[in-house]
């Protein structure tokens, strides 16, 4: 047996302490063991130890805007529903009827009359859990039947910047607590006044951990999105040997509890930098953003890209510059439009076309009113497969109600109909990457010590609960 196929040999510790762990399921500073993504005995101590135990998001409210609306968050084999009591109150309940288990809700959509009603037998709840009627009450546990033997088993969870999140475990931390790293941004970023835009949802033949960590650094964007970074593309594809790399001004922060955040620096198209420009500023800062706005639908929309063409052959005022005319015109555009806009202050800017990302597996791409979301979960109890979804929020005018959030189920990653450009670019990476960690040749990873930190973070915490 070769030494890699040693170390990826597997045990059945799950549940033993790091210490006890294969050596296939260590984390450590250079790289991450291969095991933890393929190995069904770590994903399977992941769901007992992580998924059952940890705050998440379940939903965005605007799936269920109106009383007795309901969607249903699926994690591992557990699922849970998700109902709209009224205008200030959401509940979660375990998605399972008393009487002898049906699921009470699948997908999403509005229990009429706001009454829960169980198809097999007709035991019926209202929105708050209580039982309404069990048919034939007398011949149940004696005639003694009590409420409490019949009530909806609601879980914890806790509304925040429009998301619902859920926590499995009664004993969990509080939610405060959990969020309380990345808080403020998400609340200067004005996340909570954004509503839906377009949501699609992917079923991706790779770990969780592996799409999401595709989107934990812009180390990637020279490679995978060449017409984002021309001097990347050139020593990438070319045979430049050196240049000033955008992405290589990205800063990266890694957060308490497995959070994390990056962020753009100085040198973005929004504070006027432009990499190697060699004709019309405003015209090639146009065309950069561009090429987001055409390639993701996300974070930057064609309408801001018209805000900013609006200012052509407007004199740039002294002490100021193009990307700070740029971010004056799109508030003065948003307050006519009476539409929300991010706080107008120098750490909140320099997040625009940076993230934020939730343990375990929540990303948030804001911008100027806009944001990309990213969600990663297992499907199931597979190691090599999972759930994606991309969520694009805006702001929307004080006129304009904002639509329902309905997801878009993705069938072919190369359909240029189904997906744009960037997302497609990232999508045809995920899968080979599972692909090649199975390899038998393969160890571990090898992580930079900067621009792959994030990734580290969240193994990090990811062990502190594995190990717990
Ligand atoms: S299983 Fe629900 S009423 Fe019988
Ligand atoms: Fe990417």
């Amino acid at each position: 047996m070769s030494l890699a196929a040693i170390d990826r040999t597997t045990s059945n510790t799950a549940g033993n302490s790091g210490g006890d762990w294969p050596p296939s399921w260590q984390s450590a500073p250079h790289g991450i063991r291969v095991g933890r993504y393929i190995d069904p005995a770590f994903a399977k101590l992941e769901f007992e130890k992580m998924w059952t135990r940890v705050w998440q998001v379940a939903a965005r409210l605007d799936e269920i805007p109106e009383a007795g609306d309901y969607t249903v968050y699926n994690i591992g084999d557990q699922s849970v529903m998700l109902v709209r009591v009224d205008a200030d109150t959401v509940k979660a309940y375990h998605n399972f009827c008393p009487h002898r288990g049906t699921a009470l809700a699948q997908g999403c959509g509005n229990f009429e009359k706001k009454r829960i009603v169980c198809p097999f037998h007709g035991w019926r709840w209202n929105l708050a859990g209580q039982n309404q009627l069990v048919l034939e009450r007398e011949e149940f546990r004696g005639g003694e039947l009590r409420d409490s033997d019949v009530a909806l088993r609601e879980l914890k969870s806790a509304v925040f910047a429009g998301f619902v999140f859920i926590n499995l475990d009664s004993k969990c931390g509080s939610f405060d607590d959990y969020i309380a790293p990345v808080r403020h941004w998400i609340e200067d970023l004005a996340i909570g006044d954004m509503h839906h835009y377009w949501w699609k949802s992917l079923s991706v033949p790779a770990n969780w951990k592996v799409a999401q960590e595709a989107f934990f650094e812009a180390y990637h964007v020279s490679a995978t999105h060449p017409q984002l970074e021309k001097v990347g593309r050139d020593i990438v594809y070319g045979d430049r040997v050196g240049g000033d790399l955008a992405y290589r001004n990205v800063q990266y922060e890694s957060l308490p509890l497995g959070h994390a955040r990056f962020y753009g620096g100085n040198k973005t198209p929004m504070a006027g930098h432009l990499q190697e420009p060699t004709g019309d500023p405003l015209e090639e800062m146009a065309e950069r953003l561009s090429l987001i706005a055409d390639g993701m639908d996300a974070m930057v929309l064609k309408e801001d890209v018209e805000v900013l063409r609006s200012l052509r052959g407007r004199p740039i005022p002294e002490g100021s510059n193009l990307g700070a005319e740029y971010v004056r015109a799109l508030y003065a555009t948003a307050a006519e439009q009476q539409r929300p806009m991010p706080k107008l202050e120098p750490e909140t800017l320099g997040m625009w076309g940076g993230e934020i990302f939730l343990f375990p597996n929540f990303l948030i791409l804001p911008q100027a009113g806009n944001t990309e979301m990213y969600r990663s979960r297992p499907d199931g109890d597979d190691p090599n497969r999972c759930i994606f979804e991309i969520y694009s929020a805006k702001t929307y005018p004080a006129a304009v109600r904002p639509p329902r959030a309905t997801v878009e189920h993705v069938t072919d990653f190369d359909d240029p109909e189904q997906l744009l450009l960037i997302p497609r670019q990232d999508l045809s990476n995920i899968p080979r990457i599972q692909q090649g960690l199975r390899s038998r040749g393969m160890r571990q990873t090898w992580l930079a010590a900067n621009q792959e930190q994030i990734i580290l973070n969240m193994h990090r915490e990811l062990d502190r609960h594995l190990q717990a």
